[in-house]
Protein backbone atom coordinates (compact mmCIF):
# COMPACT_ATOMS: atom_id res chain seq x y z
CA UNK A 1 0.00 0.00 0.00
CA UNK A 2 2.99 2.23 0.76
CA UNK A 3 3.79 2.60 -3.18
CA UNK A 4 0.12 3.79 -4.26
CA UNK A 5 0.52 7.34 -4.45
CA UNK A 6 -3.40 8.92 -3.60
CA UNK A 7 -4.61 11.39 -1.37
CA UNK A 8 -4.70 10.95 2.38
CA UNK A 9 -8.20 10.43 2.77
CA UNK A 10 -8.50 8.07 0.53
CA UNK A 11 -5.11 6.69 1.79
CA UNK A 12 -6.75 6.25 5.43
CA UNK A 13 -9.92 4.92 3.93
CA UNK A 14 -8.07 1.69 1.92
CA UNK A 15 -5.51 1.21 5.55
CA UNK A 16 -8.88 0.63 7.24
CA UNK A 17 -10.17 -1.36 4.52
CA UNK A 18 -7.19 -3.19 5.03
CA UNK A 19 -7.41 -4.17 8.44
CA UNK A 20 -11.68 -5.02 8.20
CA UNK A 21 -10.96 -7.12 5.80
CA UNK A 22 -8.61 -9.38 8.25
CA UNK A 23 -11.42 -9.10 11.01
CA UNK A 24 -13.31 -11.07 8.49
CA UNK A 25 -17.15 -11.86 9.03
CA UNK A 26 -20.34 -12.04 7.35
CA UNK A 27 -23.83 -11.10 8.87
CA UNK A 28 -24.22 -15.27 9.06
CA UNK A 29 -23.51 -15.38 12.44
CA UNK A 30 -20.92 -19.12 12.34
CA UNK A 31 -18.34 -17.43 12.78
CA UNK A 32 -15.58 -14.88 12.13
CA UNK A 33 -12.34 -14.26 12.33
CA UNK A 34 -12.04 -14.57 16.47
CA UNK A 35 -14.08 -17.55 17.01
CA UNK A 36 -12.20 -19.65 13.91
CA UNK A 37 -9.32 -21.35 13.92
CA UNK A 38 -6.90 -22.63 11.24
CA UNK A 39 -7.14 -26.52 10.66
CA UNK A 40 -3.42 -27.31 11.51
CA UNK A 41 0.04 -26.09 10.00
CA UNK A 42 -0.32 -26.10 6.24
CA UNK A 43 2.64 -27.72 5.05
CA UNK A 44 2.12 -29.41 1.63
CA UNK A 45 -0.07 -27.94 -1.15
CA UNK A 46 -1.56 -28.70 -4.41
CA UNK A 47 -3.39 -27.14 -7.08
CA UNK A 48 -5.25 -29.07 -9.63
CA UNK A 49 -5.32 -27.96 -13.06
CA UNK A 50 -2.40 -26.29 -14.58
CA UNK A 51 -3.93 -24.14 -16.77
CA UNK A 52 -4.08 -20.26 -17.02
CA UNK A 53 -5.01 -20.10 -13.20
CA UNK A 54 -3.12 -22.83 -12.11
CA UNK A 55 -0.21 -22.00 -12.91
CA UNK A 56 -0.35 -18.84 -11.29
CA UNK A 57 -1.71 -20.28 -8.04
CA UNK A 58 1.05 -23.08 -8.19
CA UNK A 59 3.96 -20.03 -8.18
CA UNK A 60 2.36 -18.05 -5.87
CA UNK A 61 2.14 -21.31 -3.25
CA UNK A 62 5.55 -22.40 -4.39
CA UNK A 63 7.35 -19.26 -3.88
CA UNK A 64 5.76 -19.29 -0.32
CA UNK A 65 7.76 -22.48 0.42
CA UNK A 66 4.97 -24.62 0.51
CA UNK A 67 5.47 -27.61 -0.77
CA UNK A 68 3.58 -27.60 -4.23
CA UNK A 69 2.35 -30.08 -6.22
CA UNK A 70 0.69 -29.21 -9.97
CA UNK A 71 -1.76 -31.92 -11.40
CA UNK A 72 -2.46 -32.62 -15.00
CA UNK A 73 -4.66 -34.51 -16.81
CA UNK A 74 -1.48 -36.35 -18.79
CA UNK A 75 1.15 -36.12 -19.24
CA UNK A 76 0.53 -34.53 -22.73
CA UNK A 77 -0.93 -31.53 -20.69
CA UNK A 78 1.78 -31.84 -18.13
CA UNK A 79 4.60 -31.51 -20.46
CA UNK A 80 2.66 -28.44 -22.38
CA UNK A 81 2.39 -26.39 -18.35
CA UNK A 82 5.82 -26.70 -17.61
CA UNK A 83 6.89 -25.04 -20.87
CA UNK A 84 4.08 -22.29 -20.25
CA UNK A 85 5.92 -22.27 -16.61
CA UNK A 86 9.45 -21.49 -18.37
CA UNK A 87 7.67 -18.79 -20.43
CA UNK A 88 6.57 -17.10 -17.67
CA UNK A 89 9.92 -17.28 -15.27
CA UNK A 90 11.17 -15.58 -18.75
CA UNK A 91 8.77 -12.40 -18.40
CA UNK A 92 8.96 -12.39 -14.51
CA UNK A 93 12.54 -12.07 -15.00
CA UNK A 94 12.38 -9.82 -17.30
CA UNK A 95 9.75 -7.25 -15.47
CA UNK A 96 12.35 -7.52 -12.19
CA UNK A 97 9.56 -9.21 -10.71
CA UNK A 98 11.79 -12.83 -9.80
CA UNK A 99 15.48 -13.34 -10.43
CA UNK A 100 17.37 -16.68 -10.47
CA UNK A 101 17.28 -16.96 -6.88
CA UNK A 102 13.48 -17.02 -6.64
CA UNK A 103 13.31 -18.68 -9.34
CA UNK A 104 14.90 -21.99 -8.52
CA UNK A 105 13.37 -21.75 -4.98
CA UNK A 106 10.01 -21.81 -6.78
CA UNK A 107 11.16 -24.77 -8.96
CA UNK A 108 12.81 -27.08 -6.19
CA UNK A 109 9.13 -26.39 -4.37
CA UNK A 110 7.32 -27.32 -6.71
CA UNK A 111 6.50 -30.89 -8.09
CA UNK A 112 4.84 -32.40 -10.73
CA UNK A 113 2.32 -35.62 -10.99
CA UNK A 114 -0.58 -36.88 -13.40
CA UNK A 115 -1.90 -38.88 -10.19
CA UNK A 116 -4.06 -38.16 -7.49
CA UNK A 117 -3.29 -40.45 -4.92
CA UNK A 118 0.43 -38.33 -5.02
CA UNK A 119 -2.07 -35.57 -3.14
CA UNK A 120 -2.75 -38.37 -0.15
CA UNK A 121 -0.73 -36.03 2.25
CA UNK A 122 -1.57 -32.33 1.13
CA UNK A 123 -3.29 -29.80 3.73
CA UNK A 124 -4.88 -28.31 1.12
CA UNK A 125 -6.03 -28.28 -2.74
CA UNK A 126 -7.07 -26.03 -4.94
CA UNK A 127 -8.60 -26.86 -7.94
CA UNK A 128 -8.38 -24.50 -11.05
CA UNK A 129 -9.69 -27.06 -13.71
CA UNK A 130 -12.90 -26.38 -16.35
CA UNK A 131 -15.62 -24.16 -14.96
CA UNK A 132 -17.62 -26.82 -15.30
CA UNK A 133 -20.02 -28.03 -12.46
CA UNK A 134 -19.76 -32.14 -12.85
CA UNK A 135 -16.07 -32.28 -13.38
CA UNK A 136 -15.09 -30.53 -10.16
CA UNK A 137 -17.91 -32.53 -8.58
CA UNK A 138 -16.16 -35.56 -9.99
CA UNK A 139 -12.83 -34.53 -8.97
CA UNK A 140 -13.65 -33.79 -5.62
CA UNK A 141 -15.43 -36.84 -5.06
CA UNK A 142 -12.52 -38.78 -6.07
CA UNK A 143 -9.99 -36.68 -4.16
CA UNK A 144 -12.52 -37.07 -0.99
CA UNK A 145 -11.73 -40.83 -1.12
CA UNK A 146 -7.53 -40.00 -1.28
CA UNK A 147 -6.88 -37.16 1.02
CA UNK A 148 -6.95 -37.32 5.07
CA UNK A 149 -9.79 -36.33 6.42
CA UNK A 150 -8.57 -32.45 7.80
CA UNK A 151 -7.18 -31.34 4.24
CA UNK A 152 -8.98 -28.25 3.36
CA UNK A 153 -10.47 -28.36 -0.38
CA UNK A 154 -10.40 -25.00 -1.97
CA UNK A 155 -12.15 -24.01 -5.44
CA UNK A 156 -10.91 -21.31 -7.45
CA UNK A 157 -14.50 -21.26 -9.28
CA UNK A 158 -15.98 -17.98 -10.74
CA UNK A 159 -19.32 -18.94 -10.61
CA UNK A 160 -20.21 -21.82 -9.87
CA UNK A 161 -22.84 -22.44 -6.30
CA UNK A 162 -19.94 -23.46 -3.94
CA UNK A 163 -22.93 -24.98 -1.73
CA UNK A 164 -24.17 -27.17 -4.39
CA UNK A 165 -20.36 -28.16 -5.51
CA UNK A 166 -19.77 -29.01 -1.42
CA UNK A 167 -22.60 -31.40 -1.88
CA UNK A 168 -20.21 -34.51 -3.36
CA UNK A 169 -18.17 -34.40 -0.25
CA UNK A 170 -18.89 -36.51 2.43
CA UNK A 171 -17.94 -33.98 4.96
CA UNK A 172 -19.47 -30.60 3.06
CA UNK A 173 -17.93 -28.17 5.83
CA UNK A 174 -14.45 -28.34 4.36
CA UNK A 175 -14.68 -27.02 0.80
CA UNK A 176 -14.41 -23.08 0.77
CA UNK A 177 -14.13 -20.81 -2.03
CA UNK A 178 -10.73 -19.47 -2.97
CA UNK A 179 -11.46 -17.26 -5.93
CA UNK A 180 -8.15 -15.61 -7.29
CA UNK A 181 -7.66 -12.88 -10.19
CA UNK A 182 -5.54 -13.45 -13.33
CA UNK A 183 -2.36 -13.48 -13.36
CA UNK A 184 -2.63 -14.85 -10.11
CA UNK A 185 0.53 -14.83 -9.58
CA UNK A 186 0.44 -11.24 -9.43
CA UNK A 187 -2.89 -9.83 -8.76
CA UNK A 188 -3.02 -9.77 -4.69
CA UNK A 189 -6.40 -10.01 -4.71
CA UNK A 190 -8.35 -13.22 -3.56
CA UNK A 191 -12.10 -13.07 -2.52
CA UNK A 192 -12.72 -16.41 0.01
CA UNK A 193 -15.87 -17.75 -0.88
CA UNK A 194 -17.96 -18.85 2.64
CA UNK A 195 -20.53 -21.16 1.19
CA UNK A 196 -23.73 -22.14 3.30
CA UNK A 197 -21.78 -25.44 4.19
CA UNK A 198 -18.47 -24.17 4.53
CA UNK A 199 -16.90 -24.30 7.98
CA UNK A 200 -15.29 -21.19 9.83
CA UNK A 201 -12.34 -23.22 9.94
CA UNK A 202 -12.08 -24.06 6.66
CA UNK A 203 -11.81 -19.98 6.07
CA UNK A 204 -9.75 -19.75 8.22
CA UNK A 205 -7.32 -21.83 6.76
CA UNK A 206 -7.98 -20.04 3.67
CA UNK A 207 -7.05 -16.67 5.16
CA UNK A 208 -3.88 -17.91 7.12
CA UNK A 209 -2.75 -19.67 3.15
CA UNK A 210 -3.21 -16.15 1.32
CA UNK A 211 -1.31 -13.93 4.03
CA UNK A 212 1.49 -16.31 3.59
CA UNK A 213 1.18 -16.18 0.10
CA UNK A 214 1.12 -12.83 0.29
CA UNK A 215 -2.25 -12.11 -0.78
CA UNK A 216 -5.01 -10.30 0.48
CA UNK A 217 -7.99 -12.23 0.90
CA UNK A 218 -11.74 -10.65 1.49
CA UNK A 219 -14.46 -12.69 2.63
CA UNK A 220 -18.03 -13.08 0.85
CA UNK A 221 -21.13 -15.04 0.60
CA UNK A 222 -21.88 -17.04 -2.19
CA UNK A 223 -24.50 -15.89 -4.64
CA UNK A 224 -24.30 -16.35 -8.59
CA UNK A 225 -20.84 -14.76 -9.62
CA UNK A 226 -20.14 -13.83 -5.84
CA UNK A 227 -18.90 -10.22 -5.35
CA UNK A 228 -16.42 -9.35 -7.55
CA UNK A 229 -17.95 -10.64 -11.01
CA UNK A 230 -21.52 -9.25 -10.10
CA UNK A 231 -20.44 -5.91 -10.15
CA UNK A 232 -18.34 -6.59 -13.50
CA UNK A 233 -21.18 -7.70 -14.97
CA UNK A 234 -23.31 -4.68 -14.57
CA UNK A 235 -20.58 -2.69 -15.27
CA UNK A 236 -19.83 -4.49 -18.84
CA UNK A 237 -23.64 -5.10 -19.32
CA UNK A 238 -23.68 -1.27 -19.07
CA UNK A 239 -21.12 -1.06 -21.27
CA UNK A 240 -22.15 -2.93 -23.95
CA UNK A 241 -26.21 -1.03 -24.03
CA UNK A 242 -23.82 1.67 -24.90
CA UNK A 243 -22.97 -0.26 -28.18
CA UNK A 244 -26.26 -2.06 -28.99
CA UNK A 245 -28.35 0.87 -27.73
CA UNK A 246 -27.05 4.35 -28.28
CA UNK A 247 -24.65 3.10 -31.25
CA UNK A 248 -21.52 4.06 -29.75
CA UNK A 249 -18.16 2.63 -31.07
CA UNK A 250 -15.71 0.99 -28.76
CA UNK A 251 -13.50 3.30 -29.06
CA UNK A 252 -15.25 5.89 -28.08
CA UNK A 253 -16.43 4.28 -25.10
CA UNK A 254 -13.03 3.20 -24.03
CA UNK A 255 -11.99 6.55 -24.51
CA UNK A 256 -14.34 8.53 -22.48
CA UNK A 257 -13.44 6.16 -19.43
CA UNK A 258 -9.66 6.30 -20.17
CA UNK A 259 -10.55 10.21 -19.95
CA UNK A 260 -12.25 9.54 -16.67
CA UNK A 261 -9.42 8.11 -15.09
CA UNK A 262 -9.62 4.32 -15.96
CA UNK A 263 -6.39 3.06 -17.37
CA UNK A 264 -8.19 0.38 -19.71
CA UNK A 265 -11.60 1.02 -21.21
CA UNK A 266 -14.03 -1.78 -20.80
CA UNK A 267 -14.44 -2.86 -24.29
CA UNK A 268 -10.27 -3.42 -24.45
CA UNK A 269 -11.04 -5.15 -20.86
CA UNK A 270 -13.66 -7.74 -22.33
CA UNK A 271 -11.43 -8.92 -25.30
CA UNK A 272 -8.75 -9.76 -22.67
CA UNK A 273 -11.01 -11.90 -20.37
CA UNK A 274 -12.81 -13.35 -23.57
CA UNK A 275 -16.61 -12.81 -24.72
CA UNK A 276 -16.74 -16.62 -24.78
CA UNK A 277 -15.95 -16.34 -21.12
CA UNK A 278 -18.62 -14.18 -20.15
CA UNK A 279 -20.78 -16.25 -22.48
CA UNK A 280 -20.42 -19.34 -19.61
CA UNK A 281 -20.71 -17.25 -16.75
CA UNK A 282 -24.24 -15.84 -17.98
CA UNK A 283 -25.22 -19.22 -18.80
CA UNK A 284 -24.30 -20.77 -15.65
CA UNK A 285 -26.42 -17.72 -14.34
CA UNK A 286 -29.48 -18.12 -16.64
CA UNK A 287 -28.43 -14.83 -17.45
CA UNK A 288 -29.24 -14.04 -20.88
CA UNK A 289 -26.99 -12.84 -23.98
CA UNK A 290 -27.22 -9.18 -25.07
CA UNK A 291 -27.76 -8.59 -28.94
CA UNK A 292 -24.11 -7.58 -29.39
CA UNK A 293 -22.53 -10.49 -27.77
CA UNK A 294 -24.80 -12.97 -29.82
CA UNK A 295 -23.46 -11.54 -32.90
CA UNK A 296 -19.95 -11.65 -31.71
CA UNK A 297 -20.13 -15.08 -30.69
CA UNK A 298 -21.88 -16.36 -33.70
CA UNK A 299 -18.84 -15.11 -35.75
CA UNK A 300 -16.68 -16.41 -33.27
CA UNK A 301 -15.19 -13.29 -32.38
CA UNK A 302 -13.87 -14.20 -28.83
CA UNK A 303 -11.41 -11.25 -28.16
CA UNK A 304 -7.46 -11.33 -27.68
CA UNK A 305 -7.43 -15.51 -28.15
CA UNK A 306 -8.95 -15.46 -31.47
CA UNK A 307 -7.89 -11.83 -32.81
CA UNK A 308 -10.93 -10.38 -33.01
CA UNK A 309 -13.69 -9.40 -30.77
CA UNK A 310 -14.34 -5.47 -30.22
CA UNK A 311 -11.41 -4.39 -31.63
CA UNK A 312 -9.34 -6.45 -34.65
CA UNK A 313 -5.96 -7.73 -33.22
CA UNK A 314 -2.64 -8.11 -35.75
CA UNK A 315 -2.04 -11.64 -35.66
CA UNK A 316 2.08 -10.76 -35.68
CA UNK A 317 2.23 -7.69 -33.42
CA UNK A 318 -1.27 -8.43 -31.83
CA UNK A 319 -1.47 -4.43 -31.99
CA UNK A 320 -5.32 -3.41 -31.52
CA UNK A 321 -7.21 -1.82 -34.65
CA UNK A 322 -10.64 -0.27 -34.71
CA UNK A 323 -12.99 -2.85 -36.59
CA UNK A 324 -15.26 -1.33 -39.70
CA UNK A 325 -17.18 -5.07 -39.04
CA UNK A 326 -17.74 -4.67 -35.48
CA UNK A 327 -19.07 -0.60 -36.22
CA UNK A 328 -20.99 -2.22 -39.17
CA UNK A 329 -22.83 -4.57 -36.44
CA UNK A 330 -23.25 -2.00 -33.73
CA UNK A 331 -25.11 0.36 -36.76
CA UNK A 332 -27.29 -2.48 -37.47
CA UNK A 333 -28.07 -3.25 -34.00
CA UNK A 334 -28.79 0.05 -32.72
CA UNK A 335 -31.01 1.34 -35.60
CA UNK A 336 -34.07 2.14 -34.61
CA UNK A 337 -33.53 1.03 -30.64
CA UNK A 338 -35.43 3.63 -28.61
CA UNK A 339 -33.00 5.35 -25.61
CA UNK A 340 -35.59 5.90 -22.83
CA UNK A 341 -32.80 7.06 -20.70
CA UNK A 342 -30.74 10.31 -22.19
CA UNK A 343 -26.91 10.29 -22.33
CA UNK A 344 -26.20 13.84 -23.13
CA UNK A 345 -22.15 14.47 -22.48
CA UNK A 346 -19.47 12.45 -21.42
CA UNK A 347 -20.11 12.19 -18.06
CA UNK A 348 -23.59 10.90 -18.13
CA UNK A 349 -22.15 8.32 -19.95
CA UNK A 350 -19.74 7.32 -16.96
CA UNK A 351 -22.65 7.45 -14.78
CA UNK A 352 -24.54 4.93 -17.02
CA UNK A 353 -21.95 2.69 -16.04
CA UNK A 354 -21.01 3.15 -12.52
CA UNK A 355 -24.39 4.25 -10.74
CA UNK A 356 -25.49 1.06 -11.51
CA UNK A 357 -22.67 -1.12 -10.21
CA UNK A 358 -22.81 1.14 -6.80
CA UNK A 359 -26.51 0.02 -6.62
CA UNK A 360 -25.12 -4.01 -6.93
CA UNK A 361 -22.66 -3.20 -4.44
CA UNK A 362 -25.25 -1.91 -1.77
CA UNK A 363 -27.58 -4.48 -3.09
CA UNK A 364 -24.75 -7.11 -1.96
CA UNK A 365 -24.52 -5.55 1.49
CA UNK A 366 -27.96 -6.09 2.35
CA UNK A 367 -28.02 -9.64 1.07
CA UNK A 368 -25.63 -9.97 3.79
CA UNK A 369 -22.61 -10.82 1.02
CA UNK A 370 -20.14 -8.53 2.25
CA UNK A 371 -19.54 -6.67 5.35
CA UNK A 372 -18.54 -3.30 4.37
CA UNK A 373 -18.81 -1.26 1.89
CA UNK A 374 -14.68 -0.09 1.77
CA UNK A 375 -13.90 -4.07 1.04
CA UNK A 376 -16.31 -3.89 -2.18
CA UNK A 377 -13.62 -0.83 -3.07
CA UNK A 378 -10.58 -2.67 -1.79
CA UNK A 379 -11.36 -5.60 -4.21
CA UNK A 380 -12.00 -3.66 -7.08
CA UNK A 381 -8.59 -1.38 -6.77
CA UNK A 382 -6.61 -4.26 -6.79
CA UNK A 383 -8.59 -6.62 -8.54
CA UNK A 384 -9.57 -4.23 -11.26
CA UNK A 385 -7.15 -1.34 -11.42
CA UNK A 386 -9.67 0.76 -10.18
CA UNK A 387 -7.77 3.82 -9.68
CA UNK A 388 -7.36 4.55 -6.05
CA UNK A 389 -7.77 8.25 -5.96
CA UNK A 390 -11.18 7.82 -7.56
CA UNK A 391 -11.32 5.53 -4.45
CA UNK A 392 -13.37 2.34 -5.35
CA UNK A 393 -16.93 2.05 -7.04
CA UNK A 394 -18.46 2.32 -3.65
CA UNK A 395 -16.44 5.48 -2.51
CA UNK A 396 -17.32 7.14 -6.03
CA UNK A 397 -21.29 6.69 -5.21
CA UNK A 398 -20.63 8.38 -1.77
CA UNK A 399 -18.74 11.27 -3.65
CA UNK A 400 -21.36 11.95 -6.02
CA UNK A 401 -23.80 12.01 -3.18
CA UNK A 402 -26.71 9.95 -2.28
CA UNK A 403 -29.02 12.53 -3.30
CA UNK A 404 -28.13 12.72 -6.90
CA UNK A 405 -27.15 8.78 -7.09
CA UNK A 406 -30.74 7.89 -5.96
CA UNK A 407 -32.52 10.38 -8.25
CA UNK A 408 -31.08 8.99 -11.05
CA UNK A 409 -31.37 5.47 -10.56
CA UNK A 410 -34.63 6.02 -9.32
CA UNK A 411 -35.46 7.82 -12.52
CA UNK A 412 -33.45 5.06 -14.40
CA UNK A 413 -35.78 2.07 -12.87
CA UNK A 414 -39.05 4.09 -14.04
CA UNK A 415 -37.80 4.37 -17.39
CA UNK A 416 -37.06 0.96 -17.94
CA UNK A 417 -38.59 -1.32 -15.18
CA UNK A 418 -37.70 -4.21 -16.36
CA UNK A 419 -34.02 -4.05 -16.85
CA UNK A 420 -32.84 -5.96 -13.85
CA UNK A 421 -29.36 -3.20 -14.04
CA UNK A 422 -31.96 -0.75 -12.33
CA UNK A 423 -33.84 -2.89 -9.58
CA UNK A 424 -33.04 -0.91 -6.80
CA UNK A 425 -31.30 -1.40 -3.68
CA UNK A 426 -33.56 -0.41 -0.14
CA UNK A 427 -29.73 1.89 0.15
CA UNK A 428 -30.92 3.92 -2.85
CA UNK A 429 -34.19 4.16 -2.41
CA UNK A 430 -34.06 5.26 1.13
CA UNK A 431 -32.44 7.69 0.18
CA UNK A 432 -34.63 8.65 -2.51
CA UNK A 433 -37.48 9.09 0.30
CA UNK A 434 -35.14 11.23 2.28
CA UNK A 435 -34.20 13.64 -0.90
CA UNK A 436 -38.14 14.15 -0.94
CA UNK A 437 -38.56 14.81 2.59
CA UNK A 438 -35.99 17.14 2.46
CA UNK A 439 -37.55 18.84 0.10
CA UNK A 440 -41.03 19.33 1.55
N1 LIG B 1 -9.07 -17.39 -16.55
C1 LIG B 1 -9.48 -16.51 -15.65
O1 LIG B 1 -9.36 -15.29 -15.84
C2 LIG B 1 -10.10 -16.97 -14.36
C3 LIG B 1 -10.17 -16.09 -13.28
C4 LIG B 1 -10.68 -16.54 -12.06
C5 LIG B 1 -11.13 -17.85 -11.95
N2 LIG B 1 -11.09 -18.69 -13.04
C6 LIG B 1 -11.55 -20.07 -12.85
O2 LIG B 1 -10.42 -20.93 -12.70
C7 LIG B 1 -10.70 -22.22 -13.25
C8 LIG B 1 -9.66 -22.55 -14.31
O3 LIG B 1 -9.70 -21.56 -15.29
P1 LIG B 1 -8.50 -21.39 -16.34
O4 LIG B 1 -8.76 -20.12 -17.06
O5 LIG B 1 -7.20 -21.59 -15.65
O6 LIG B 1 -8.77 -22.62 -17.31
P2 LIG B 1 -7.79 -23.28 -18.37
O7 LIG B 1 -8.65 -23.83 -19.43
O8 LIG B 1 -6.70 -22.35 -18.73
O9 LIG B 1 -7.11 -24.48 -17.54
C9 LIG B 1 -7.80 -25.57 -17.02
C10 LIG B 1 -6.79 -26.69 -16.89
O10 LIG B 1 -7.38 -27.74 -16.15
C11 LIG B 1 -6.89 -28.96 -16.68
N3 LIG B 1 -7.81 -30.03 -16.28
C12 LIG B 1 -9.07 -30.24 -16.68
N4 LIG B 1 -9.60 -31.31 -16.05
C13 LIG B 1 -8.64 -31.77 -15.22
C14 LIG B 1 -8.58 -32.85 -14.31
N5 LIG B 1 -9.61 -33.65 -14.12
N6 LIG B 1 -7.43 -33.04 -13.62
C15 LIG B 1 -6.37 -32.23 -13.81
N7 LIG B 1 -6.38 -31.18 -14.66
C16 LIG B 1 -7.50 -30.97 -15.36
C17 LIG B 1 -6.85 -28.73 -18.19
O11 LIG B 1 -5.99 -29.64 -18.83
C18 LIG B 1 -6.36 -27.29 -18.24
O12 LIG B 1 -4.96 -27.20 -18.34
C19 LIG B 1 -12.13 -22.15 -13.76
O13 LIG B 1 -12.99 -22.61 -12.76
C20 LIG B 1 -12.34 -20.65 -14.00
O14 LIG B 1 -13.68 -20.26 -13.93
C21 LIG B 1 -10.58 -18.29 -14.24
Amino acid sequence: MDKIKVPEDVRNYLMEAYSLSQQWSLPNERGNYESAKVLGEIREVAVIGGGTMGRGIAIACARAGYKTILVENDQKALDWCQRELDITYTREKQFKRLDDQKILKIKSALHFTTNLEDLKNCDLIIEAVFENMKLKKELFSKLDRICRDDCIFGTNTSSLDIDEMSLCLRNNTKLVGIHFFNPANLIKMVEIVYGSNTSQNAVATAFEVCKTIKKLPVLVGNCPAFLFNRLLAVYLEQTEKLLYIYGLTPQHVDEIVRNFGFLMGPLTMADMNGIDVMEKLKKENNWPLNPIETELLKRKRYGRKTNKGFYKYDEKTHKKENDMEVEQIIREISNGIQTNIQLICDQDVINFLLYPMVNEGFLCLEEGIIQHECLIDIMFILGFGWPPSIGGPMRFGRSVGMDKLSNTLSLWSSLEPKDRAYKLSETVKKAKLESLRSKI
